[in-house]
């Protein structure tokens, strides 16, 4: 692995050439892309730990504190504990907080065996038809089999009488992630949806419906990685001297609330323009969790949004003096102004948010952050070299990068809408100024 072309812009003025670590990261890597709790919940667009975990080792030191603004189900957060420094994450999507919650909160795993037997229990034995208690959601017939609805409405039902607390959101981590498979849904995809391949394995008799004995197993089975984390979490403690804090602070990434020069290190992965639909992904857990927001709402918010109303894209003119931006503009506005606005505002947005991550971090602190490379609407966007320029105006010197080839897909849901994202960048961008440029 090394950066191709992408890690040379033709056009380098007043950037610097970052330094090649794909090697050092290559060595790095290993095997092993999934422990402790970093499987206990599906998540779009993952990363896998050993890229936080190589950053916060390259760019910190024990006791130091990270940031990931876009926290996703909390890798960096649970890699920074690991490794001994106090953790802040920041993530606009109500699942992804809860995610990240129960994958850092290490439990003690003898009560939480006691918990779970009697809760197991009495799912088992509860004889009684339990639909009324299911949510509404919009075409849940659809959704949904009538016996199916019951049995999760029956589990859900003696998980939300049990006492509030870290216990009780570790159950509603492990009924989350049974939603998606006992949903009519196929599983493959990225968003939710009933496709002929799936009525076809289900008149075949392929599929299994049956929701309390599913639920069991991943009870058992992330039991087993609760324990793990409470092992990882005896040895942190005893090797640094006592638990690292790990903060879920405040929901956008283009408003941080930490106070200026506070953090040593940002890692993150971001959204890329367009490319995944947060807010529809994981729609059916919201609604069974209760967490179901006000959608459009949230859908404005998300950085990389594809949302979009005429009232705001007819009147604006693109401006930008980066090269590539404005390559990609020229291409986009003539025919598609729409998509025009949306790749215009997502790169907006990221300005937005490495100016704020500029401004929470110490001197010379480094932000890594990962970007593929992708196209919409058929037109590539070069997004590595854009967020180059725009990390330039908001003070950052592009130190060094390295690469990722996407091939372990087990873990992630894939990162593509109109086209796939096979090769992922981390750029490393090193504080050294205030902002220079407040516009794109
Ligand atoms: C690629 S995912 C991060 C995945 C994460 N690295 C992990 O391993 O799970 C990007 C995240 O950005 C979040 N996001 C989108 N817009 C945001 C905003 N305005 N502020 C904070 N988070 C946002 C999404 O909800 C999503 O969880």
């Amino acid at each position: 692995m090394s950066l191709d072309s992408q890690g040379d812009p033709p056009d380098r003025r007043g950037l610097a050439k970052p330094v090649d670590l794909s090697d050092e990261f290559g060595k790095y890597i290993g095997k092993q892309v999934s422990y402790a709790t970093h499987g206990i919940h599906r998540y779009p667009a993952k990363f896998i730990p050993q890229i936080p975990g190589f950053c916060i080792q390259k760019y910190s030191k024990v006791g130091d504190r990270v940031l990931d603004p876009f926290m996703g189900s909390g890798t960096t957060l649970l890699e920074s504990y690991i490794l001994g420094r106090h953790s802040y994450g920041v993530d606009i999507h109500p699942l992804a907080n809860m995610i990240a919650k129960v994958k850092t909160t290490p439990l003690d795993p003898g009560r939480l065996r006691a918990s779970a037997e009697p809760l197991l229990e009495a799912i088992r034995s509860d004889g009684s038809d339990n639909s009324a208690l299911a949510p509404e959601i919009p075409n849940r017939d659809h959704w949904f089999k009538p016996e199916v609805l019951a049995d999760l409405a029956t589990v859900k039902k003696h998980i939300w009488g049990m006492r509030k607390g870290d216990q009780q959101d570790f159950f509603k981590i492990c009924f989350s992630s049974i939603i998606r498979k006992m949903s009519n849904s196929d599983s493959d995809s990225l968003i939710p949806e009933v496709t002929s391949f799936r009525k076809k394995l289900d008149a075949q008799g392929k599929t299994s419906f049956e929701a309390i004995p599913k639920f069991e197993n991943t009870v058992r089975n992330k039991l087993l990685d609760a324990e793990e984390l409470w092992r990882v979490s005896k040895h942190v403690e005893k090797e640094y001297r006592g638990a690292p804090s790990v903060s879920i602070i405040g929901k956008d990434a283009r408003e941080i609330s930490l106070e200026d020069s506070s953090v040593d290190l940002a890692v993150t992965s971001p959204p890329y323009a367009s490319a995944v639909h947060y807010v529809s992904v994981h729609k059916l857990e919201m609604f069974w969790l209760d967490l179901m927001p006000d959608m459009a709402h949230l859908d404005g918010q998300v950085v990389g949004t594809s949302r979009a109303y005429v009232s705001e894209y007819r009147p604006w003119e693109p401006k930008t003096s980066v090269p590539e931006l404005k390559a990609v503009m020229d291409e986009l506005v003539e025919t598609e102004k729409k998509s025009a606005y949306i790749v215009y505002k997502y790169f907006e947005d990221m300005r937005r948010n490495f100016c704020e991550v500029n401004r929470v971090l110490k001197r010379h602190g480094v932000y890594c952050v990962v970007v593929g490379e992708n196209t919409f609407r058929k037109v590539r966007i070069p997004t590595y070299r854009i967020l180059a320029r725009i990390a330039d105006k908001c003070g950052f010197e592009l130190e060094g990068a390295f690469v990722y080839d996407v091939i372990n897909r087990h873990l992630d849901i894939p990162r593509w809408n109109d086209s796939r994202i096979e090769r992922d960048h981390i750029l490393v961008m090193r504080r050294r100024r205030n902002p220079t440029d407040d516009r794109l």
